[in-house]
Formats: C-alpha cells, structure tokens, sequence
C-alpha cells in the first residue's frame, strides 16, 4: 500500500478509529494532519507519530464550525501542499438512549450537528480543494447503524444513514473528476463512544458481544486498515462504496 507523501487530514484523530489511522497513514510515510476538537489529544497522538518518524501536524477543529473547517484544510494546503486524503471521522453517541418518542432534542441536534453537518462541511471544502488538483480521495466514517435499524438511537442512526447517502451521492457527482468518495461502516469497535455505550447499562457489552458471529468487537486498528487501503492505489476503481468491518454482525 503506497501511501508515502500523501496529504492526509483526519478529523476526531485524538482517540479511537481516528486515531488509529493517524498512526498507521504516519507508519506508512503520510504527511498527516490530525485535527480534533480536543487540542490536547490531537497533540498528543501528533507527538507520538513524529516519535515514530512520520510526520504530522495537530490542529484543533470542531467540525460543526464551518469557519474551522476552512481553516483546517487552508491549514493543511498550507503546510503541505495539497490535500490527497480527507478522512471524515469525527462523531458522537447520544447521551441518553431513549426511544423516538422520548430522543432529546438536545441529543438530536448535537449528533446531526457532528455526525452529519460536519461532514457535510468538511465534503464541501475538501472538494472545492481536489477540484482544482484535479484529484483526491475522501473517506467517511459512517456505521452499521447507517446500514440497518437500531433501536434507542434514532439521531445517531439519521446522522450514520445521511452519511451513507453524502457518501454515495457525492461519488455520483465527482466520478468524472478524478475524486473517489468511499464510506467505511464499523461494527462495534474498541474506543472511548463504545465504552460510554456499554457503560449506560450493565451486562450490555456481554450482549452487544454475543451478537457478533466472531464473538468480538473490532479493534480501532482493524478499522484503520481498511481506510488506508480505500485511500490508497489498490483500490482504485472503487468509489461511492461502504465497506462493512463487523465481524459478521449485519448478517443478522
Ligand atoms: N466505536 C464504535 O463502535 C463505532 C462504530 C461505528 C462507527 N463509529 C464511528 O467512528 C467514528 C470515530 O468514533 P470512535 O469510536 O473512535 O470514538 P471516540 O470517541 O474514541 O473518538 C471520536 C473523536 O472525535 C472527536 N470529536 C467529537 N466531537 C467533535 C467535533 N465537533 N469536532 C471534531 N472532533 C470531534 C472527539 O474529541 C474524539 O477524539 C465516529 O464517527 C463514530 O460514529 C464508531
């Protein structure tokens, strides 16, 4: 997977999938910058890559915040030239898990204000970027819950199906343009939003894990595999695609 010298920005890359791609684009040689709304997280995962060798600039973002968003990838263009890969992967749970009757308007604007405003946001100005090169690649972290139902959830599942469709829509759009736009859908998947899940009630990650015909929850790393692969040369003739990484879960 060749990987080296690509401009990469990665939203939400202080923790979890994020930051596992952070890593493994740096492993690979990318120039990668890593942007959260968490200054100190961002750093703290740009320091460990630079530790490594790679190279990597942190810099705070709320993807909610259209004027944040231009300035990451001004940023970004700024420092490196270009922009070949844009990861948009931060997002958010509800805080309460609470059926459609009783979902919080306040969860309800915070997850569709993260989840799908601020890829919206980050689609539009990376694509501004990529047509005047003339090329580029975006990947979305959607979800299986942007695939099929789930129950007590409702705003995250509007947010993960609205990406899917950004996704797909705006593949149709820039096929012609040398621009792949691809999703990937994780299962339950190690991090810091599954264990606030499993934390609201108890027994849930017993059950949560009997659901998966591998009998496990997905590593973040796992996840970052196939978000490089999708970035890379090796696939290149897909796009507007969501590639499933569930253990077997959506089989159900
Ligand atoms: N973990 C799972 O089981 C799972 C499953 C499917 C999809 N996902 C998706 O994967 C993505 C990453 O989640 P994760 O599990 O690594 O969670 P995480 O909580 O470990 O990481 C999310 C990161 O996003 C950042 N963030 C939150 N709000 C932000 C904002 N407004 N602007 C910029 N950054 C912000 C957080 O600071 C955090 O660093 C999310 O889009 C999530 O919906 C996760």
């Amino acid at each position: 997977m060749d990987l080296k010298n690509k401009v990469v920005v990665i939203t939400g890359a202080g923790s979890g999938i994020g930051e596992a791609t952070a890593r493994l684009f740096g492993k690979h040689g990318a120039k990668v910058v890593v942007s959260d709304i968490n200054l100190e997280s961002a750093q703290r995962v740009t320091d460990e890559i630079m530790m490594a060798d790679g190279i990597a600039h942190a810099q705070q973002t709320d993807v909610t915040q259209f004027e944040q968003v231009q300035n990451l990838i001004f940023m970004a263009i700024e420092k490196f030239g270009q922009l070949d890969v844009m990861v948009n992967n931060a997002g958010i749970g509800g805080k309460d898990q609470a059926k459609t009757a009783h979902h919080t308007h306040e969860d309800w604007h915070n997850v569709i204000a993260v989840n799908q405003t601020g890829v919206f946001y980050c689609m539009q100005v990376a694509l501004q970027q990529m047509m005047k090169q003339k090329t580029g690649n975006i990947i979305n972290v959607a979800s299986l819950a942007g695939l099929k139902p789930s129950g007590n959830n409702l705003s995250y599942a509007a947010s993960k199906f609205a990406v899917v469709g950004m996704t797909k829509s705006a593949a149709l759009e820039y096929g012609r343009k040398n621009i792949r736009i691809n999703a990937v859908c994780p299962g339950y998947t190690e991090s810091a939003l599954l264990d606030k899940l499993l934390s609201s009630r108890e027994g849930l990650g017993e059950k949560l894990k009997s659901m998966v015909p591998m009998g496990r929850f997905g590593e973040a790393g796992e996840i970052a595999e196939a978000i490089c692969w999708l970035a890379s040369d090796n696939s290149k003739f897909i796009t507007g695609q969501t590639l499933t990484l569930d253990g077997g879960n959506s089989l159900l």
